[in-house]
């Protein structure tokens, strides 16, 4: 998809919130937290024109799944044009029903989820509702990547950062300032801390 299909997409769709893709400083600092020898399940929420997609094809295993969730008729379409390749599951849905698209994969958790999604913009009822939803589709030992944008209001407790604490662990808050704008990026795991070492 070229440039002025991108921008006519943006000026019709707010979801997709931003008009320019994320900085490969801020996709490498998110995908950091990734073990690509353990991952057999990633799925990614909001890939867009797909600069994660891209990157994590080139480092998962040859076995592993990714399950790109989409809103956007207009970008699933250019994605699935764009990404031939077996591992590669490009899906046009809304990342709330991310169960049901596991289940129609065949796949009963993600080892990891990679949020692009603009939070801030959704009313509260959906944030809880993706973000309960993402709990249940990870594996116990599972992580969940978000990104926003810096500089949006943040004290307000409907913001990501306190909606992502009241169903998950924050374990690492970093922000990336090399993105126009610079980026929060938050990692959260699916099960505390306590619960994991007590079930190990
Ligand atoms: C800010 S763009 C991020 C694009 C890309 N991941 C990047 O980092 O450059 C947000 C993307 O999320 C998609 N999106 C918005 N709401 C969504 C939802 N509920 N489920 C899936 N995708 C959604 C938009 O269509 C858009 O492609």
């Amino acid at each position: 998809m070229g440039t002025i299909s991108y921008l006519r997409n943006f000026a019709r769709d707010r979801n997709i919130a931003s008009i320019t893709p994320t900085s490969s400083f801020g996709v490498n600092r998110i995908m950091r937290g990734i073990d690509f020898k353990k991952a057999k399940v990633i799925v990614e929420y909001g890939p867009g024109l797909g600069v994660f997609t891209e990157k994590l094809l080139a480092q998962m295993h040859e076995d592993a799944m990714l399950i790109a969730i989409e809103a956007n008729s207009h970008f699933a379409r250019a994605l699935s044009a764009k990404f031939e390749d077996s591992r590669a599951h490009i899906v046009n849905d809304s990342a709330e029903n991310v169960l049901d698209i596991l289940q129609g994969c065949n796949v009963q958790s993600a080892d990891y989820i990679i949020s692009g999604i603009p939070f801030s913009m959704f009313p509260v009822e959906l944030k809880d509702r993706i973000l309960d939803n993402t709990r249940q589709a990870l594996s116990k030992e599972g992580r969940f990547f978000v990104y926003q944008f810096f500089g949006l209001p943040s004290k307000s407790k409907t913001d990501i950062k306190y909606k992502l604490a009241e169903h998950m662990d924050i374990v690492r808050s970093e922000v990336e300032m090399l993105n126009i704008p610079p980026l929060r990026i938050f990692e959260a795991a699916a099960a505390a801390e306590s619960a994991r070492s007590a079930t190990s």
